[in-house]
């Protein structure tokens, strides 16, 4: 088909262009019909710019016009004019003029979309997923996208600056469990063998640090086959980063280093370094949470010390058994309603809690129904701690240590919502959290995992405890944190074979299996492993704040659905028998 190649793109054309002959190439946005005149928003990815056909200027044009419809491709010719005063639109670049066209070639005709590409647009999720090409020329998907871009570009160029090599791992790989559920791709070649996609390329990089390559990083797609949520999908994108002859501080720096960059460039935001940093423990005493939302206060306060001696048999019960205490104080919240304190009580309920405990500051003294248990020290005591006053109201839960601070940590992001204390000026908030435990105990399976990965580096100092108090070993692990959502996450790893042997004792991997795992890291250790460690980035998290979207799928071309469904191309599909049969492959 003949077509004159554009001249300006859909977004260029401003008042120093009028008079000027000229060619656009996009699609028909919006098309309105008044009194004979012709008005189109030609539409592509650079902007809007509205198009005339008036009979009386061009009558064969005005013709065609009358053809268009939604989403047509078309090319058009035409004179760039001044818009009649009064119908400007000041709102896009090219507000100030229009096109009178000359001549419109159709490139492309168009079914009647399902959904109308704006912005906004009402629509059911899982319909713009099936026509996610048409989803995705609406301009809120597009800036997502260009802002992906520009983030690619930022870190790419800011790791070459640095002295990072970009290398690619690969992406069949041995089946070698991270935390998360491997995606498996059977072999044809090798009959009932199977490759796994990766979950992280945790162990190539540390590979490429044995090979001497100093400073890695690559933007990799992983894999894992776990339960989807807004902010989880099962492939997804990481910034990797590993470190030779690096500790905790300088993969932290140069981190710092990259976000300072990303929120300049994209945000025109300072970020202070350094970034500062909480311990896990503290994490979860003053936030409940190892992701704390540091844009508001509300802090969390662990109130065993004032219940020491009590009587009172729930809390005396849960200190016996080495549990904790924890109080929240809502400020002015005091004249709360049975019904919104039965409320909060069901909220912490459904999260596990044995119940909630409230009392309400009234003319200096505790009013509650647990009051009574109370000696009037501890009163006293607790309205010390924590500072509270006429009108406020206080929450205490008691239990298991971790669980009872999670589940105070959601009651206090609840009350944080419900008193609306995040402003739109609190600003985004950074945050390392570091020293976490390196051992997690699983009560289901009565055995310790790791919190992190199994090459992690426990604490120099707690490496004694690994084989006497395994629970209690902090690692020298830490994650970012922004606005309550765990960025990224890594850890100096162990480098050494002796204590890699010794921590896969305390997960109860024998050598053995060990040995069929691991082997080919171990093995590398053994021909001079440098002191590594590293960090990843979950790059569509990142992106889906800069893009201040409410999931990962808004920033993902392409993403799968909640149940892991592309709805686009129906995968995952049945496959044919035969090659199934080639695979080896039957299924029950
Ligand atoms: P980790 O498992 O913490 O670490 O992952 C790093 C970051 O990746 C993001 N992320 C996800 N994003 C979207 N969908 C998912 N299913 C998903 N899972 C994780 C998170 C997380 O912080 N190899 C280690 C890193 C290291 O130790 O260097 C790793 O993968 O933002």
């Amino acid at each position: 088909m003949h077509f004159k190649k554009r001249t300006h793109t859909c977004g260029e054309l401003c008042e120093s262009n009028i008079g000027q002959q000229v060619v656009l190439n996009g699609w028909v946005d919006t098309r309105r019909d008044l009194g004979g005149v012709i008005f189109i928003d030609l539409r592509d990815r650079y902007g809007i710019t509205q198009i005339v056909f008036e009979p009386s200027y061009n009558t064969k044009a005005h013709q065609n016009g009358g053809e268009l419809r939604s989403e047509f491709v078309i090319s058009i010719e035409g004179r760039v004019r001044k818009r009649p005063e009064g119908t400007e639109n000041p709102n896009i670049p090219t507000g100030q003029v229009d096109i009178m066209v000359d001549r419109v070639v159709i490139l492309n005709k168009s079914l009647t979309p399902p959904f109308q590409i704006k912005d906004n647009v009402d629509v059911n999720e899982d319909i713009r997923l099936k026509y996610r090409y048409l989803d995705l020329r609406r301009k809120e998907m597009q800036d997502n996208l260009l802002l992906r871009h520009r983030m690619y570009q930022i870190a790419r160029k800011y790791f070459d600056e640095n002295n990072f090599v970009e290398i690619e791992t690969p992406v069949l790989m041995k089946s070698t469990p991270e935390g998360a559920r491997d995606f498996l791709v059977p072999s044809r070649q090798h009959k009932g063998r199977f490759y796994a996609l990766p979950q992280s390329p945790q162990q190539y990089k540390q590979l490429l640090m044995v090979a001497g390559f100093d400073r890695y990083f690559q933007i990799v797609k992983c894999f894992r086959d776990e339960d989807l949520r807004a902010d989880r999908q099962p492939e997804f994108t990481q910034i990797d980063v590993e470190m030779s002859f690096a500790d905790v501080d300088d993969v932290l720096e140069v981190m710092e280093g990259l976000m300072i960059k990303l929120f300049w460039e994209l945000k025109n935001v300072v970020i202070n370094s350094p970034i500062p940093r909480l311990k896990f423990d503290e994490a979860m005493e003053k936030y409940g949470s190892d992701k704390p939302d540091l844009r508001f206060g509300l802090e969390m306060v662990t109130l065993n010390q004032v219940f020491n001696e009590t009587e009172f048999k729930v809390f005396k019960d849960s200190l016996v058994n080495d549990g904790i205490i924890t109080g929240l104080l809502v400020k002015g919240c005091g004249d709360y309603t049975r019904n919104q304190l039965d409320t909060l009580t069901d909220f912490c309920k459904k999260l596990g809690a044995g119940g909630l405990i409230w009392m309400r500051v009234k003319h200096d003294i505790l009013e509650a129904p647990v009051a009574k248990f109370l000696s009037e020290d501890e009163k006293k005591n607790l309205i010390k701690t924590l500072k509270a006053e006429n009108g406020d109201l206080i929450f205490i839960l008691t239990g298991k240590r971790n669980k009872t601070l999670s589940i105070m940590g959601s009651l206090r992001l609840e009350m944080g919502k419900r008193l609306e204390l995040i402003k739109a000026d609190s600003g985004d908030k950074l945050l390392w959290v570091t020293d976490f435990p390196l051992l997690e105990w699983d009560e289901d399976e009565k055995r310790f995992f790791a919190m992190h990965h199994p090459f992690t580096s426990p604490k120099t100092e707690d490496i004694e405890l690994l084989s006497s108090d395994p629970g209690k070993v902090k690692a020298r692990a830490y994650d970012l944190v922004l606005n309550g959502n765990e960025i990224a996450g890594g850890s100096i790893r162990i480098h050494d074979a002796a204590l890699q042997s010794k921590m896969f004792k305390s997960l109860g991997i024998s050598d053995e299996e060990a040995n069929l795992k691991f082997g080919f890291l171990m093995n590398a250790f053994k021909y001079g492993a440098p002191p590594h460690g590293g960090i990843a980035f979950g790059f569509d998290r990142l992106a889906m704040l800069f893009s201040e979207s409410n999931s990962i799928r808004e920033v993902i071309a392409f993403p799968k659905t909640a149940s892991g469904m592309s709805l686009m191309d129906e995968a995952p599909s049945i496959v044919d028998e035969v090659q199934l049969k080639e695979l080896h492959i039957k299924i029950r």
